[in-house]
Order: C-alpha cells, then structure tokens, then sequence
C-alpha cells in the first residue's frame, strides 16, 4: 500500500483516504463520494480494528463482509480498497500505541477505555500506509473526529481532515453498521435517540440554558419512549468536548448521547450554535 502511494504521490496525484471497518452503508458511501470530489484518488480502508475493542465488546461479532463492501465501495467511486489482515497490522511483537490525552478521556473514552489509544494506533497507520492528502471521517463519531484533529495537530502529520455530515435513515436514526444488531422492536424504539437532540435543539432555542434541566428532559423522553439503557447524555464545549453547566451565546455545543439496546450501544450527536 504504501508503494502503492508513493508511486501516486510522484506522478502527483492528490489522494484522500476513507478509513472504515466495513459492513459499509449509506453513511461510509457519503464520505467516499466527497473524498472522490476532494482528490484524484481515492482509497478506502477496510480494517475491524481489534485494538479499539475493549474485551467485552463485540469485535469478534463485528458484521463482517467483504464482497460486499468491495461492490459498495466500488460503486460509490472508490480505487482502491486497502483490507489488511490483523497480523499485518500487529505482528507478533507490536509495540506502539498513541494515547491522545484530554480530548479522549471523556464520553466515549469514559465509557470504553482504551477505546481512542486503538483508534489513534490505528489512524496513525492507516494514514502513514496510505500517505493522503486528505482523511475522510463521518460526524457521526464526533469524539473520533476531535481526537483524529488533535493527533494530527499534535503529531505533526502532514494530512487535511475532513469531517462530512451524519447520514440518517428517513425515520431519524443514524446510519451506523452496528444498526443491523437491533431486532425489530429495538429498531423502532432507536427513534427516539435522535428525537431526545431535537428536543435538545428545541429547547436550546427557546432560551433554555441551563444543561441538567435539557438533559433531564431527554432522559424522560428516552425512558418514556424506550427500554433503553442510557449510558450517557452529554452537552459539552463543541473544541474542547468538556461537559457545561451552562450554556453561553454563540458558543459551539456538541449534543451527544450513548444508549443500550439489549446488547447494542448506539451513539448519536448535534453540534448546536446557541
Ligand atoms: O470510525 C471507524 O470506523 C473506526 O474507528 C476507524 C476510524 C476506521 C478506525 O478503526
């Protein structure tokens, strides 16, 4: 792969880079179509990473299927489609890891430790194997997106990150692979995660401010709605990702949220200008 690039890079092509673990969907589909805009040539990863599962999670049930994601992203424009296989990645003796600090500690880093060191190790090589002028990453993983953009930053990597809108379903639901875990009552109450950030919208636009009475009221919607299992709702500074006790104006907020079904942990989130 890295061959592969340089060889790109000296007849000057400006390449993008679409890291995925597969089981593509609409959502992966977006970004590497804008990827393709962006560049002249466009490489989408395909890596179940297993150093970003903790070891209660659900790595080895990851949907998994690679003619698939080969058609898909193909159609959607891809050119090449780097798959590497784990040992490749961490042969026998890996060492290495990256740990972002601040930015990785909270909502999702709370909730899965270990979980960024794995992303970071693994976006560190995917970019250094590719060698991009541009990496492609979906909103929908916003803590990702803020810890790729400081690993970037921090470590000096030569690379634009660009960060493309949620894909959703038409019912609300963020496009999302672990989606397909969900059986059919789960798939119906899942509605309501996106619902709780509209009402978040909503109240933030009424001139609400005050953080614990709109998360309140999305954890009554939630369980009102729902059998799911809230593990965390989240209004914090959109840069800094550090939770508010009270909104300011013109500041930049990330609504996030992560909640169970069953054995399904979804995430979702809205970046709000209040
Ligand atoms: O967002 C994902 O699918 C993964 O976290 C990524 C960026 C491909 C790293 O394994």
């Amino acid at each position: 792969m890295r061959q592969t690039a340089e060889r790109l890079r000296l007849t000057g092509k400006r390449i993008s880079v679409v890291p995925t673990m597969g089981y593509l969907h609409e959502g992966h589909l977006s970004l590497i179509r804008i990827a393709k805009k962006k560049s002249d040539v466009t490489i989408t990863t395909l890596f179940v990473n297993p150093t970003q599962f903790g070891p209660n999670e659900d790595f080895s049930h990851y949907p998994r299927s690679f003619e698939r994601d080969l058609s898909l992203a193909h159609s959607a424009g891809t050119d090449y489609l780097f798959a590497p296989e784990a040992s490749q990645m961490y042969p026998t003796g890996y060492s290495t890891y990256v740990n972002v600090e601040g930015v990785a500690d909270v909502l999702e880093g709370k909730s899965r430790p270990g979980h960024f060191r794995g992303v970071a190790t693994v976006v560190t090589k995917l970019l250094n194997l590719t060698k991009p002028h541009v990496a492609v990453f979906g909103q929908k993983d916003a803590q990702q997106v803020a810890v790729i953009r400081r690993l970037v930053r921090d470590l000096n990597i030569d690379v634009e990150v660009l960060v493309v809108p949620i894909v959703r379903e038409p019912d609300g639901l963020a496009m999302s692979s672990r989606n397909t875990y969900l059986n059919a009552e789960q798939r119906r109450q899942a509605t309501v995660l996106y619902q709780a950030l509209v009402l978040a919208e909503q109240r933030i636009k009424q001139g609400v401010r005050e953080c614990s009475k709109i998360i309140d009221e999305m954890k009554s919607l939630i369980t009102a709605n729902s059998s799911g299992q809230i593990d965390y709702i989240s209004i914090a500074d959109n840069n800094s990702l550090q939770e508010l006790a009270a909104l300011q104006l013109r500041q930049s907020v990330l609504v996030s949220l992560a909640v169970k079904f069953g054995t399904t942990r979804l995430i979702d989130n809205i970046v709000l200008l209040v």
